[in-house]
């Protein structure tokens, strides 16, 4: 055989192969196992919703619990942080989203929005900086009474918003809803 006849029968083989039912055969086993390792084990799944007893979260303090992985606070707000959280005017926001997974994708960041309950009393957020992902400090901490993060100081309010430093968007609220009073159920 020739150079050039050897030539054709490779270039042949290799149309007949990716166009016919062995390549994709072959490009499913391949692409399988990374799928696979993708889909969470059962232990995981069996977390993606945990509940939370708040019965002793006393006014004025917060919770962090781990859920998914990823810190998420649990805060017991006193009059004063609701009334700080309710005093703030869209436009002093950086982020005007809501940013939180319980309302419509466009929702504002009034306070209402952003707290569990009516009242305001219980914000829950994911313990997480916006910016780069550090672990704010809480309990009324910044310059604005609510979470500061000492990675490169970004300041959120009493309801979690982003009102100075590098953090773009507002602290993320998962999804959570009472199941009953003292009882938080997270995702
Ligand atoms: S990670 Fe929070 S300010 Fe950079």
């Amino acid at each position: 055989m020739s150079q050039a006849e050897d030539h054709t029968t490779s270039r042949r083989d290799f149309l007949f192969y990716a166009t016919g039912g062995a390549a994709v055969v072959a490009g499913g086993a391949a692409v399988w196992p990374l799928v696979n390792q993708m889909n969470p084990s059962a232990d995981v799944q069996a977390l993606s919703s945990i509940h939370v007893d708040i019965a002793n979260v006393a006014e004025g303090t917060q919770l962090t619990v781990k859920w998914l992985g990823k810190p998420v606070f649990i805060r017991h707000r006193s009059q004063a942080d609701i009334e700080s959280a309710r005093g703030v005017e869209m436009s002093q926001l950086v982020d005007t989203n809501a940013r939180n997974a319980n309302k419509p994708s466009d929702a504002q960041a009034t306070d209402q929005n952003r707290a569990l309950d009516d009242a305001g009393q219980w914000l829950v957020m994911m313990g997480v900086c916006t910016h780069l992902g550090c672990v704010p400090l809480g309990n009324g901490a910044g310059n604005f009474d609510g979470w500061f993060c000492p990675c490169h100081g970004s300041h959120y309010d009493a309801a979690g918003r982003i009102r100075q430093g590098p953090a773009p968007e507002n602290l993320h609220i998962p999804v959570a809803a009472f199941t009953d009073e003292t009882t938080i159920k997270l995702g």
